[in-house]
């Protein structure tokens, strides 16, 4: 399945939003003799931009996957309407398909822009949503890992550790493996190749280490 084929069970204004990355070849079949476990990473940007540098550094991570581990691109987040507790009873298809992902995802990779010191209002809007209801938040427990890109020289330190902060307030198993991209025109190419080797043995730093702790949850759940 390529980067713009659509999800089986994604309502249809979901599926044309939502691609799959391609997923590296599983090494065998599973420890116990069944079919082969692929672990699913579900990427979220907080940019609705077309052309942004954190979506090309997510498209950059889903290069560096190992074989067995494929990544979904989550990409509804502009249709996700605020936040209203009113609202909750019926929320909109593009929050019951957010926590569908999640809750489907064995981890979640978030790239972040960084606006005016923190992260977008509608990444913070998409996690509060997530989080709800209290009693089936979906990314309770979930790895998370958070990176990020920007053109600035500072990079998006004040966005990644907010983000941070708030997925583990939601009770998200929140990656110590982060990811700062500054100068980010210089270190993506326009395609979003990364433009260092460094660079892109990082992203595969942050890929393995997530899908080792969704290996490590998915083993605590069957124990
Ligand atoms: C409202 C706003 C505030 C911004 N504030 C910051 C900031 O605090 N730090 C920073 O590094 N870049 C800041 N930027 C620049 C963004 O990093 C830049 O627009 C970046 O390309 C956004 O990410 P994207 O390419 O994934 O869309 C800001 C941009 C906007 C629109």
């Amino acid at each position: 399945m390529n980067a713009h084929q659509q999800t089986p069970t994604a309502p249809n204004a979901a599926r044309a939003r939502t691609s799959r990355l391609p997923l590296a070849p599983t090494g065998g079949g599973s420890p116990g003799g069944g079919p082969p476990t692929v672990t699913r990473i579900l990427g979220i940007t907080g940019s609705l931009r077309h052309d942004s540098h954190n979506r090309k550094l997510l498209d950059a991570a889903a290069k560096t996957l190992r074989p067995g581990t494929e990544m979904v691109l989550f990409k509804q987040i502009k249709e996700i309407p605020p936040f209203d507790e009113d609202d909750e009873p019926v929320p909109a298809p593009a929050v019951a398909w957010l926590r569908a992902q999640i809750a489907e995802a064995d981890a979640v990779l978030i790239a972040t822009p960084e606006y005016n010191g923190s992260l977008p209002g509608q990444l913070k809007n998409a996690l509060d949503w997530a989080s709800r209801p209290y009693e089936t938040n979906v990314l309770q427990g979930k790895p998370v890992a958070v990176i990020g890109a920007s053109p600035s020289p500072g990079g998006t330190a004040h966005a990644n550790a907010d983000t941070c902060r708030i997925l583990a307030r939601i009770g998200a198993h929140v990656s110590e493996q982060t990811l700062l991209v500054p100068r980010a025109f210089a270190q993506l190419k326009a395609d979003g190749t990364p433009a260092s080797y460094a660079l892109r043995q990082q992203l595969a730093q942050v890929t393995s280490s997530l899908a080792a702790a969704a290996g490590a949850a998915r083993q605590a759940r069957a124990a």
